[in-house]
């Protein structure tokens, strides 16, 4: 090995790219676990070549043809699509992350919401707009059957946690899945299935280009009329103005929104004030400190073993 392989072997550092208090912790745990690596926090870069790494929630453009040893880029979120993925060469490999904060937070996400739209808080915070106390009926949750697009990490967990309230669960996925507790189907008839069986639909899809959009006017048509909507996918995933049409006429009685568009959601889109909509800004499941930095070190590793990451984007799927 020459001089300057080695030294770049031993130097080994990783840039990241995203809240500055989580860029803290992990360079201060990496101190503590993992010495041979070092954290940087964007924008302090250090020695370009010393860049071996890159887990970043976005990339600013240009940047990755400044680091010449790069060797992979990891997503500090489960999601890629807000990397730009077509921006990263091909030859580096591309991994999402899945750790266990993420995975409980979406599950009590997705409980909460599912449990808001059966108990109606959507009728009862407009009650409380006007001081009004009118209890209204509400069906079981054994008679509310609750789909979920995706059945990865996330829509699994989320599944779950839907079953042990219990909601009837469908779920949805690109490839046939069995899952004990859950009625899965899979590709464009077994989505047809699920629809006209959910009351409450939860989008927990990864943004790719066969799922831009999925959550239309077409697809709110065929759901039982007065179902209720909760995204926790990708703003990219719904139609804003369908979601509107579907909530004025009663289609959908409600929506329980966490990803938009655009985010920050602009101060004067509707959704804000629509007495049928939700907001929460993008904090269904967010990357823990601890959980996160032991599967990128724990990924690093396997991937200096020669093994695959966990959770390596397949290019071509798009997730
Ligand atoms: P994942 O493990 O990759 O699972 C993706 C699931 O979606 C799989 O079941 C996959 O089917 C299915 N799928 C993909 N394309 C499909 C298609 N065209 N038709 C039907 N099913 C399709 O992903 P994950 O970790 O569960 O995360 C899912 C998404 O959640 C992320 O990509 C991100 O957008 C979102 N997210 C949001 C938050 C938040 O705070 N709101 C937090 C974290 C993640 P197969 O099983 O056949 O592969
Ligand atoms: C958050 O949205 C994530 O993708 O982790």
């Amino acid at each position: 090995m020459s001089r300057a392989a080695a030294r770049r072997r031993a130097r080994r550092a990783i840039l990241y790219i995203g809240r500055a208090d989580r860029g803290e912790a992990w360079a201060r745990i990496t101190r503590a676990e993992a010495p041979d690596l070092e954290v940087r926090v964007f924008p302090d870069i250090g020695e370009p070549e010393e860049i071996a790494y890159l887990a970043a929630w976005t990339i600013p453009p240009g940047l990755i043809a400044r680091l010449p040893n790069l060797r992979a880029v990891f997503s500090v979120g489960a999601g890629v699509d807000q990397l730009d993925v077509a921006a990263i060469p091909p030859a580096l490999p591309l991994t999402r992350m899945i750790e266990p904060g993420l995975v409980s937070d979406i599950a009590g996400y997705a409980a909460m919401a599912a449990l808001m739209l059966q108990r109606r808080i959507p009728d009862y915070l407009e009650q409380a707009r006007s001081g009004t106390w009118h209890p209204l009926p509400a069906p079981p949750t054994a008679e509310t059957p609750a789909g979920v697009l995706g059945l990865g990490v996330l829509g699994q967990a989320a599944a779950g946690a839907l079953s042990r309230f219990g909601f009837p669960v469908l779920g949805w996925s690109r490839t046939p899945r069995q899952i004990p507790g859950i009625a899965c189907c899979a590709g464009v008839d077994g989505l047809d299935t699920l629809l006209a069986r959910s009351r409450i639909l939860i989008c927990l899809l990864p943004l790719t280009r066969e799922t831009r959009g999925i959550l239309n006017g077409t697809v709110f048509a065929r759901l039982p009329r007065g179902a209720g909507l909760v995204n926790l996918g990708r703003g990219g995933h719904l139609e804003e103005a369908d979601l509107l049409a579907a909530l004025d006429s009663g289609q959908l009685s409600a929506a329980v929104l966490d990803v938009f568009e655009t985010e920050p959601l602009p101060p004067t889109h509707p959704f804000w004030t629509h007495p049928r909509i939700i907001v929460t800004p993008h904090i269904g499941a967010v990357t823990t400190n601890e959980g996160g930095i032991a599967a990128l070190l724990a990924n690093i590793r396997r991937f200096e073993c020669g093994e695959r990451p966990e959770g390596e984007i397949d290019r071509a799927r798009g997730y």
